[in-house]
């Protein structure tokens, strides 16, 4: 998909669709006004006879025969006092799939007025790049293949440079977010640890990032017992990949993104029910959006260090599978009781945490599709944030709220301690059904000592069951937004000094 700018007004650009924002509440403004005395009033009838009230994503097509533009596509975006600029990519990408789905090539898209022009134009280009994906790579013959392959921004009176700067980064962003949804639509006997790492790989090559990744003799020298005692059951041999990118190298402060990486979670010996089994191809969702943002990073090139580990292993029932009650050793030499195999993620998450902070980690942020819990508290509407310092994760839920996806702080109180404390050992790796969300994090929180840490929660977020007006089905990018715009923050605005104000709810288990 090519995004192109241009200065073309919207009541003369010659093109295959014309796309124009309207708000609820009946009057047509801004370039919809301008395009509709060409369109002699035909989006006001639209409106004023109801057939759509300009709800977000609402949809209507007007031909326009003897216009520069054969179509007009109006497009809702909802009340104007509850409009916030990321709506501007499910706008696009609406545009994108109505119309690509029914053969048009290349549209004109206008921004509304009113809206910071790189924001604006940064999220019409993510939205449209993510709305062409087709997740029907498997078939002989794709399903209704979104043919759209070029979307031009109408700057109309907005800066140009700004919608230029924007439309750049956004494409940045879009071909993240489908790098990482790729990956994770990629079913686990084609995406194995192996292949992820190889995946990681190519993209740090592409992006002229640094790359390692770890053998498990490497793991096994590192004292990594916890990611080896989850790859026991599977052939497949565990990976931690690392993708370097050093933005200041003058700076001391690096930012490490970690991802869990578990490409097929079959549940191990304490197995998973078959019914949604097959959804777990996606459990390396967080590993692929690590991935694909330090891709985009190294496109971006913001002055920051940033690291990205992403620690991969199928967890299977092989025959030489770790067993509920076995004890692993972590990095930093906690001893682990393992109850359940299928709380594998903590277990892979736990070695590349202890790894972050070896690679020289000031701040922390992992994602994982981690617990089922997380799911229960939150539903598909927003990816548990939880975090051992204050200043860190209101800066980062403050950065993100409008990135086009939703974080909602969860607690870790002390209390949850209690919860994970093994009887034999220093930590058990379930803490019961009370707080399942709050005890995984907690457990995660003894392997980054006091390293302003953030843990994500994306197991509701990740993926979605349904397909919208302008995403296909199955995995988001999530969290792929939101690792960028952060590290886009911290180079733009500076860290947050490390001790300063530690959480309440942050005290280590002793
Ligand atoms: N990958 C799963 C979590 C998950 C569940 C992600 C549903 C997406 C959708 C994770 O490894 C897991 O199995 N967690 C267990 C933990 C439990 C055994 C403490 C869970 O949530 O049931
Ligand atoms: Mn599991
Ligand atoms: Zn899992």
């Amino acid at each position: 998909m090519q995004v192109h700018v241009s200065n073309d007004a919207a009541t003369s650009v010659a093109t295959g669709a014309l796309v124009v924002p309207v708000f609820a509440g009946g009057a047509v403004t801004g370039v919809a006004a301008e395009v509709d005395t060409v369109l002699g009033g035909a989006i006001a009838d639209i409106l004023a006879s109801g057939e759509i009230a300009g709800k977000p994503n609402e949809t209507s097509l007007v031909h326009a025969k003897d216009a520069p533009f054969k179509r007009v596509l109006v497009v809702g975006l909802g009340e104007r006092e509850k409009f916030t600029v990321d709506a501007l990519a499910k706008y696009a990408g609406t545009a994108v799939r109505y119309l690509g789905k029914r053969g048009v090539a290349a549209l004109a898209v206008a921004l509304p007025e009113g809206v910071d022009a790189a924001l604006a134009a940064s999220f019409v280009a993510e939205g449209a790049i993510a709305a062409t994906i087709d997740t029907t790579i498997y078939r002989t013959e794709a399903d209704k293949p979104v043919v759209t392959t070029a979307v031009t921004i109408l700057a109309g009176t907005h800066d140009r440079a700004a919608v230029d700067a924007g439309a750049k980064r956004g494409s940045i962003l879009g071909e993240a977010v489908n790098a990482a949804r790729m990956m994770a639509l990629t079913p686990a006997n084609d995406m194995t640890p192996t292949h992820l790492a190889n995946r990681a790989k190519e993209l740090a090559n592409d992006a002229g990032l640094e790359f390692d990744v770890l053998d498990e003799a490497r793991m096994e020298q590192l004292g990594m017992g916890s990611l080896l005692g989850v790859s026991r059951g599977s052939d497949e041999p565990a990976t931690l990949s690392v993708m370097t990118y050093k933005g200041d190298p003058s700076s001391t402060e690096t930012i490490a993104l970690v991802g869990k990486g578990l490409t097929f979670d079959s549940g191990g010996i304490s197995i998973k029910p078959a019914e949604n089994m097959h959804e777990m191809k996606y459990d390396m969702s967080g590993g692929a959006g690590v991935i694909a943002a330090m891709w985009a990073i190294g496109k971006l090139r913001p002055k920051v260090n940033v690291i990205g580990l992403i620690p991969s292993s199928e967890n299977l029932p092989g025959h030489r599978a770790m067993k509920p009650g076995d004890i692993l050793r972590a990095m930093n030499g906690k001893t682990i009781e393992v109850i359940n195999t299928d709380a594998e993620g903590r277990l892979i998450l736990a070695d590349a945490l202890c790894y972050a902070r070896k690679l020289g980690a000031t701040k922390i942020i992992d994602a994982a599709t981690l617990t089922g819990a997380c799911v229960i508290a939150l539903g598909h509407a927003a990816s548990g944030t939880m975090s051992n310092d204050d200043a860190f994760v209101e800066r980062f839920l403050k950065t993100v709220a409008d990135c086009g996806e939703r974080y909602w702080r969860l607690p870790l109180y002390p209390d949850y301690d209690q919860q994970i404390k093994s009887d034999i050992a220093d930590l058990k790796n379930t803490g019961g059904r009370a707080a399942g969300a709050e005890t995984a994090g907690t457990f995660l929180k003894n392997f980054v000592a006091e390293t302003p840490w953030i843990h994500l929660d994306v197991a509701g977020t990740a993926y979605l069951d349904g397909e919208s007006p302008f995403m296909a089905k199955g995995p988001t990018g999530t969290p792929v937004r939101a690792f960028v715009n952060i590290v886009e923050d911290f180079a733009k605005n500076g860290a947050p000094a490390n001790g300063v104000a530690k959480s309440a709810t942050a005290a280590t288990v002793a």
